[in-house]
């Protein structure tokens, strides 16, 4: 999550600007919020289905207080919908932040710094891991029939990923992104990093609107989700569900429900043939 922090709003704002002339009309827009500590600076939002928060902070302080009921200094009252005053819940305000700055703060560290999980079935991956064991515990054969499909799979991905491109999936998921000079964690300054996103917001069309718009987003619009670790999800969760309401059950699905300013581009994934429709998810599942 840090190297997102890490991008400059100015290269956000590059995308935006550049996106104007997109040929398919993917036109993005910048998400505009304001700090929690400071409602007075206005910020560039990039976390979030709408890129409501611009900080992985804010993000964190969120979430812990409108999903979990966990206030912070940035948010010391509970969110109570309609129960009146002196209720259990409204009650539990004006105790003071029941998770303190500095908790907060090492929350922060661990979100902002976990690895990006490393991609597979790239280009010259080693076929067989570095797991020497697992060659010498079977025949050579077996070894040989593992190269034969690891060597298809790394060329299937290394096709999707130009199918990808292709289809200018890359108008939002924008492949490759630097981060910025300025970042309090030097480790993550000057990178050049590969989410496959934006960050900005774009209509993706009436059918995946809901009825809750949010700063600048309207119903229709939400912003580009970075796609690194995509394929990884299916393996932590059998029952993995795609897109902001989880209605997707698989990536293909999922590329299917894009609408609005992704309709273009979804149509070019419909008119490839089943072989070539593969090949692109096979690069998503790499990711
Ligand atoms: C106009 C911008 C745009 C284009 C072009 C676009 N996408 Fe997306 N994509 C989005 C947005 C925005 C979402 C989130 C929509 C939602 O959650 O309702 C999304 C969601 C996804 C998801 C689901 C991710 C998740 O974690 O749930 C996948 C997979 C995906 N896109 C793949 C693709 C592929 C493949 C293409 C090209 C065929 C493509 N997208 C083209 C904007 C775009």
């Amino acid at each position: 999550m840090g190297l997102l922090e890490a991008v400059a709003e100015s290269t956000l704002e590059g995308l935006a600007l550049a996106s104007k002339s997109d040929p398919d009309g993917a036109v993005g827009r910048l998400q505009i919020v304001a700090d929690l500590a400071d409602p007075t600076i206005k910020r560039v939002g990039r976390f979030g289905w709408r890129a409501t928060s611009a900080s992985v902070v804010d993000q964190t302080a969120v979430a812990l207080n409108a999903d979990m009921g966990v206030t912070t200094r940035a948010l010391p009252t509970h969110i109570c919908g309609k129960a009146t005053a002196g209720s259990d819940c409204r009650s539990q305000d004006g105790k003071g932040p029941e998770l303190s700055d500095s908790d907060l703060e090492l929350l922060v560290r661990y979100t902002s710094l976990l690895a990006v999980p490393a991609t597979r079935h790239f280009d010259g991956e080693q076929p067989l891991g570095i797991h020497a064991e697992k060659i010498l515990a079977q025949t050579p054969a077996e070894t040989s029939l593992q190269v034969q499909a690891e060597n298809m799979m790394q060329s299937s991905v290394a096709r999707g990923r130009e199918l990808f491109v292709q289809a200018r999936c890359t108008a939002c998921h924008a492949a490759t992104l630097q981060t910025g000079r300025t970042h309090r964690f030097a480790e993550l300054r000057g990178q050049t990093i590969r989410p496959y996103t934006d960050m900005l917001l774009h209509d993706m069309g009436a059918e995946l609107a809901d009825t809750y718009p949010q700063g600048r987003a309207s119903q229709q619009e939400w912003r580009t989700p970075p796609l690194w670790g995509l394929g990884l999800v299916e393996k932590i969760d059998a029952k993995v569900r795609y897109l902001h309401d989880g209605r997707a059950r698989t990536l293909e699905e999922a590329i299917l429900w894009h609408g609005g300013q992704g309709q273009a581009s979804r149509d070019r994934f419909k008119a490839m043939d089943a072989d070539d429709r593969r090949k692109l998810i096979d690069f998503l599942r790499s990711l």
